[in-house]
């Protein structure tokens, strides 16, 4: 069963009562959002008005998902909680350990053959516990929970940060660390601080070759990496009503570009039609005598500016296609304006690949879109001058298109076609030379640039945009290509003009597959062993973290002070790695790696105090484990900004570091930080970033007086003696205390239990 209507109605009924009554308790009207988030408080109907930005909410989310990757460590924590069954529904969905080489087929087996271990691992788990497992191969996560799961109304978490992409079909969809999972698997509250609403109204339509990929690009631009950090961006307007639930989708999966707890759009038309295009008729039919209660209040629509903490307005008719890289998500470039500014940056004009798929843009309209331009090519007589990649969002979808023949005039221009799976998104690409690490271009559909992000090169150029912006760029081959404007040289040699795209936004034939990926788990689970052998280099079972000691603490060491941006990235990479996210040992010999030290400006050399060289991040923090010497981690605006893994949090804190302080957080990191038992703090004077110095030795000197609100003092001493006192603030409230006095959240689950 793919999902469960019965679930479904459950919570539709009682949203009509909650919603009513937080509408009296807060005394004035709702908006769509808070509409959800009030019907899914985990002690029932409100009793309080909370404060957005400052309340910590205690939630009850409908369901979870995990992907291949957080959800070995999410399960190896849930598998500590001592329950037999997830309390809500769950899906695991294997996606991320699928390398992309030669094409879907082999690289589906060699994944296979590869991580058979992990993949066995994680269906025995499922089995175990009642968790719908997903198959390798079946598709990306945030396309088949879209495709199956995403409900109007509801509320989600997922152990991936574009879980914000079920926000298109008007689900408060949260991506968050695997150990928040855990308490929601394990029945329990999932906390979240109240977030605050920024409204985006979106006015007239969509034309010529803009695409609601367009519409982040320009709202992450107007925003950057931070503008939606604690906040849930809901979009409205006659111009939202305008798009599909899968454009929706990629415009909700990348608020997480921006920071942005989720995104939402509120139920319309186009919600019902996927709906019921992806065999879910009754969901529609139930969503349909909930309407009013799918969508703001019309005093919202009417008065916004009263109900949102920031407004901003698009107008869709004027929306230029757009570019937004490389490095970064947020540096947004009009196609019109490439030529200028890529230019004056010196990138390289030459577009090596064009890879379109990915969570972000993997829709049937995409690839129809995308496709109708590649069939305009082979058709006016152009050859493609670079490389084309496509990664199918899931098998319905892939098995939906090339039954259309969607596909077809990618085949045609010798594309190859990939898994349904993240692949070149995550650095799951196994691409030809990138070992040369030569400075190249690349243009692509996903939602992340960051250097080495999609295969390992650091001088690979990588800019984000719409699925067919990336079929007329690789077409051309040049970075600078303005399709409506620039003429293309044919195999003719005469002058070619592309059409702007078209496409179906729904199959008319309906999807349709062979075998979709799912497997049902069995009934009862009890007798299902999971196994993880004890010199396994894949997996290990976990052991608890030791509690805190009730002192302060003090003569802790800097591991390192990062320099810049640090994100998870940085913290535990991605790409190979991603084969030990079950070892936390293994794993940790990644950690910090990638963060650039500001003393010296380089990566992976930190000075160990102990002996007074310089030495590879994890070697230095096991050489201070090792002697019983705490370490900090010192960090920049925005650290940890990027993917929800704990590894990120846990790597640190299993090679002996205790405390995190940097100048500000992103959202999941730092709840990540905090279940692990961690101090996750920011400097109060984000100036005193500046006092600390490669040698410091930092004291906690009234960490016995940790209290909500109340900042805690650093006494800093300085390798010639000297001092400085600096206050650090920090967000925990008493609940998150007493996760870190009992060393982690899930210790703290586990004295429950017992
Ligand atoms: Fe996968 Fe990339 Fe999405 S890694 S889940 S396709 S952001």
């Amino acid at each position: 069963m793919a999902f469960d209507i019965e679930m479904i109605k459950g919570v539709y009924q009682q949203m009509r009562e909650r919603v009513d009554k937080a509408r009296e308790v807060v005394g004035r009207p709702l908006t769509y959002s808070e509409k959800i988030l009030y019907a899914h408080l985990f002690d029932g109907m409100a009793t309080q008005a909370y404060q957005r930005g400052e309340s910590y909410v205690d939630f009850a989310p409908d369901r979870v998902a995990m992907q291949d990757a957080t959800a070995q460590m999410a399960l190896l924590q849930f598998m500590q909680a001592g329950k037999t069954k997830t309390a809500v529904p769950s899906t695991v969905h294997c996606d991320h350990l699928i390398q992309a080489k030669v094409g879907a087929k082999a690289d589906l087996q060699d994944a296979i053959h590869k991580s058979s271990e992990v993949f066995n691992f994680l269906e025995s788990v499922s089995n175990k516990y009642g968790i719908g497992f997903w198959q390798p191969g079946a598709g990306i996560i945030h396309q088949v929970v879209l495709e199956n799961y995403a409900f109007p109304g509801g509320m989600m978490i997922g152990t991936d940060s574009h879980t914000p992409n079920a926000g298109g079909l008007g689900m408060v969809a949260i991506g968050v660390g695997g150990a928040d999972a855990v308490d929601v698997m394990a029945g329990m509250a999932w906390e979240l601080k109240m977030p605050k609403l920024i409204g985006v109204k979106l006015t007239g339509k969509l034309n010529g070759w803009s695409s609601p990929k367009d519409v982040i690009l320009e709202v992450a631009g107007l925003l950057t990496v931070k503008g939606g950090t604690g906040a849930i961006v809901e979009y409205f307007g006659d111009g939202a009503e305008s798009l599909s639930a899968t454009g929706k989708g990629t415009i909700c999966n990348m608020g997480a570009e921006i920071g942005a707890t989720t995104s939402i759009f509120a139920y319309d038309d186009a919600s019902e039609r996927y709906l019921r295009s992806t065999d879910r008729n009754d969901v529609a039919d139930a969503a349909n005598e909930l309407r009013e209660y799918l969508r703001s209040d019309q005093e919202v629509y009417n008065d916004p500016e009263r109900f949102y903490d920031q407004l901003i307005t698009i107008d869709l008719d004027k929306l230029e296609p757009r570019l937004n890289g490389p490095f970064t998500p947020d540096l947004m470039t009009p196609v019109s304006k490439m030529k200028e500014i890529a230019g004056i940056n010196g990138w390289p004009m030459t577009v090596e690949w064009g890879l379109i798929g990915s969570c972000t843009n993997s829709s049937y309209e995409d690839l129809s879109r995308a496709s109708s331009i590649a069939k305009q090519a082979v058709e006016k007589g152009l050859e493609t001058k670079a490389s084309f990649g496509i990664n199918p969002g899931s098998e319905q979808v892939r098995y939906t298109a090339e039954r259309d023949g969607i596909l077809k005039p990618f085949n045609d221009l010798d594309a190859v076609i990939f898994t349904n799976a993240c692949g070149p998104c995550i650095g799951q690409w196994d691409r030809e030379g990138a070992d040369k690490e030569e400075k190249n271009t690349i243009v692509h559909s996903f939602n992340r640039n960051f250097k080495k992000r999609a295969d390992g090169n650091p001088n690979t150029y990588a800019f984000v945009t719409s699925p067919e912006m990336v079929a007329a760029i690789a077409i051309a081959g040049r970075l600078d290509f303005n399709p409506m404007t620039d003429t293309l040289t044919n195999k003719n040699g005469e002058q070619v003009k592309l059409d702007p795209p078209v496409g179906d936004e729904l199959p008319s034939k309906g999807f349709s597959y062979e075998d979709n990926g799912y497997q049902e788990p069995v009934a009862d689970g009890s007798s299902v062993q999971v196994v993880v052998k004890p010199d396994s280099e894949r997996l290990q079972l976990l052991e608890s973290f030791p509690a805190w000691s009730g002192q302060n603490i003090m003569g802790a060491k800097l591991l390192i002070k990062a320099f810049g941006k640090c994100t998870t990235d940085h913290i535990s990479m991605a790409g190979p790695w991603l084969r030990f996210r079950g070892h936390l040992d293994n794993i940790s010999n990644n950690t910090l790696t990638g963060a650039v030290n500001a003393f010296n400006q380089e990566t992976n050399k930190v000075l160990n105090t102990l002996t007074g060289e310089y030495g590879a991040v994890p070697d230095v923090a096991r050489a201070y484990k090792a002697a019983g010497v705490p370490t900090v981690v010192v960090g920049d605006e925005n650290y940890g900004e990027g993917s929800s893994r704990e590894h990120a949090a846990m790597q640190p804190r299993h090679l002996g570091t205790v405390a995190v302080l940097v100048r500000s957080f992103a959202r999941i990191h730092e709840t990540n930080l905090k279940k692990q038992g961690m101090l996750a703090l920011t400097f109060a004077d984000k100036a005193d970033y500046d006092k600390i110095q490669e040698a410091d030795t930092f004291n906690f000197i009234d960490l016995t007086e940790f209290a909500p609100g109340k900042p805690l003092t650093i006494e800093l001493v300085h390798a010639d003696g000297s001092k400085d006192l600096i206050k650090a603030n920090h967000t925990y409230n008493a609940a998150q205390i007493e996760w870190f006095k009992a060393g982690s959240a899930l210790n703290l689950i586990k004295k429950q239990q017992a």
